[in-house]
């Protein structure tokens, strides 16, 4: 048996050696025995003794892996970028969900996200060494930046800034994370994080528009709390576990994304059109089948914008969501996020909406009875979308909601929409539908009548989910 100090091994072993050592609070010596034990088949439980001196001999026949044993040859590797935000702490979370998973990680900190975290504590969670500059002599010779972006299976950015989403829309490569980026011909998935004044600002929609265009995937960003003190709203970066989900998502099979590459619009739930600032015109849509079909569409790899009215339900995972008020705001909404290669209108928009809405509160005035309220048509987005000459999506997909003559009104809608395909329910307030966990649908197309068994939203979403997939795809089930 050959015997060797710490010091005789290489620099690579060495430095994962310290990693796993400082990940587990133990000495460079003690892991080394407690490593060598588990080879032995010795329990960790076995106590481990006080640390020897430095340069104290210890046998090693072969160093052992430093893998968290028990993962498979074919797990996937993730490259997480982790950004500068205050968000960066819970990335540290990420690399151990993602761990967890059986993925193996490596991380690159840009300038920005060391003023957060360290690449000790990054590196320590993935049991690597995390990257951080470009222009590092030893890291470039050792990896290099066009092999961080191809030995890898998929990049996670998170959190995403708005700096470093712009680099990414713009091409920039002007440090280790966004060359990397460039470089990359990878599935890539980003997880937003910032001030919700920053996400909703033009520019970065517009990068999103545009990174959602050339394939990356979102998850988030989450509305709620703010680390800044009273500041609220849309910027949240997505829950690790959430996060961790989407990354698995992104390796589906095949068979199982069959919308990969595909970009797809779905509108959902009610609008509300102003009477006066506090009052408004609604319905009882929740949204549930609305989310329910982005959600099936973003899982079977697409990227997907979710036009949601005013729900109560939470955000689908993995899906970029425009949050909007009016069936005008929703229609706008739907314009910017063409083209797209198909489009399902599951929203119950108003039909009309106050010509003239009161900029005050409109008052009860004695004796004079209510007030007269003039309404005027809302824009037909489906009809609209439907009937466009340019940017028509390839597959247009309307819902209809009726009480009675179901299948028939169906089908005078399909006609007069101009859209592809009708999917009608009865929402006569016996069914429950409206604003139910469950739904009986009928599938009109140009081609006849389908009725599907009664089932959760949920199943309705992943059956024409399946539909538009074979429809876009040619493989028709
Ligand atoms: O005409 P009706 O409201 O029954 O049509 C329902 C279908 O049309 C749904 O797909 C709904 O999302 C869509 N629609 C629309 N804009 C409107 C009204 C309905 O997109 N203003």
């Amino acid at each position: 048996m050959a015997s060797i100090t710490i010091r005789q091994l290489d620099e690579s072993l060495k430095q994962q050696l310290r990693l796993r050592a400082a990940s587990h609070g133990r000495s460079m010596e003690d892991e080394v025995r407690t490593i060598l034990r588990a080879a032995a088949g010795a329990t960790e439980a076995t106590p481990v003794r006080a640390s020897p001196r430095r340069n104290e001999r210890v046998a090693v026949e072969r160093p052992p892996p430093v893998s968290t044993p028990g993962l498979s040859v074919t797990r996937k590797r993730i490259l997480l970028i982790i950004g500068g935000g205050i968000a960066a702490y819970k990335s540290l979370d990420l690399i151990r969900r993602l761990r967890e998973r059986h993925m193996a990680v490596r991380c690159i900190l840009t300038a920005a996200a060391q003023e957060f975290i360290t690449p000790l504590s990054a590196g320590a969670l993935a049991g690597e060494r995390a990257f951080t500059d470009l222009f590092d002599a030893a890291s470039e010779l050792d990896v290099g930046h066009i092999r961080l972006a191809r030995d890898t299976d998929a990049i996670v950015v998170a959190p995403a800034t708005a700096d470093l989403m712009a680099k990414m829309a713009g091409g920039h490569a002007d440090d280790l994370a966004s060359a990397v980026l460039l470089a990359s011909n990878r599935p890539i998935l980003i997880a937003p994080a910032m001030n919700p004044a920053m996400w909703a600002h033009g520019a970065t929609q517009r990068n999103l528009a545009q990174l959602i265009h050339d394939g990356v995937v979102t998850i988030g960003p989450n509305a709620g709390e703010m680390a800044e003190a009273g500041e609220a709203g849309v910027g949240r970066m997505a829950e690790p576990l959430e996060i961790a989900a989407a990354t698995e998502a992104l390796f589906g099979e095949a068979g199982e994304r069959p919308l990969a590459g595909k970009r797809v619009v779905v509108t959902s739930g009610p609008t509300h059109e102003p009477i006066d600032p506090v009052r408004y015109i609604a319905n009882r849509s929740s949204g549930r089948q609305g989310h329910a079909i982005a959600a099936a569409a973003a899982a079977a790899g697409a990227a997907v914008t979710l036009v949601s009215g005013p729900v109560n339900i939470p955000d689908p995972p993995g899906v970029r969501i425009v949050k909007v008020e009016s069936a005008r705001a929703m229609f706008e909404a739907v314009e910017a996020a063409l083209p797209a290669d198909c489009a399902v209108f599951a929203a119950a928009v108003a039909d009309w909406r106050v010509a003239t809405p009161g900029r005050e509160k409109i008052k009860k005035q004695k004796g004079k009875g209510p007030p007269p309220l003039a309404l005027v048509e809302n824009p037909d987005i489906l009809a609209t979308i439907a009937h466009r000459k340019t940017q028509r999506p390839p597959l247009v997909v309307g819902f209809a909601a009726e009480t009675e003559n179901v299948i028939q009104n169906a089908k005078v809608k399909l006609a007069r929409k101009g859209c592809d395909w009708i999917v009608a329910n009865d929402v006569s307030p016996e069914t429950g539908i409206m604003g139910g966990e469950s739904n009986t649908v009928h599938l009109v197309t140009a081609d006849g009548v389908e009725t599907w068994p009664s089932q959760s939203k949920d199943d309705v979403a992943r059956a024409l989910v399946a539909k538009i997939a074979g429809a876009l795809t040619g493989d028709q089930a």
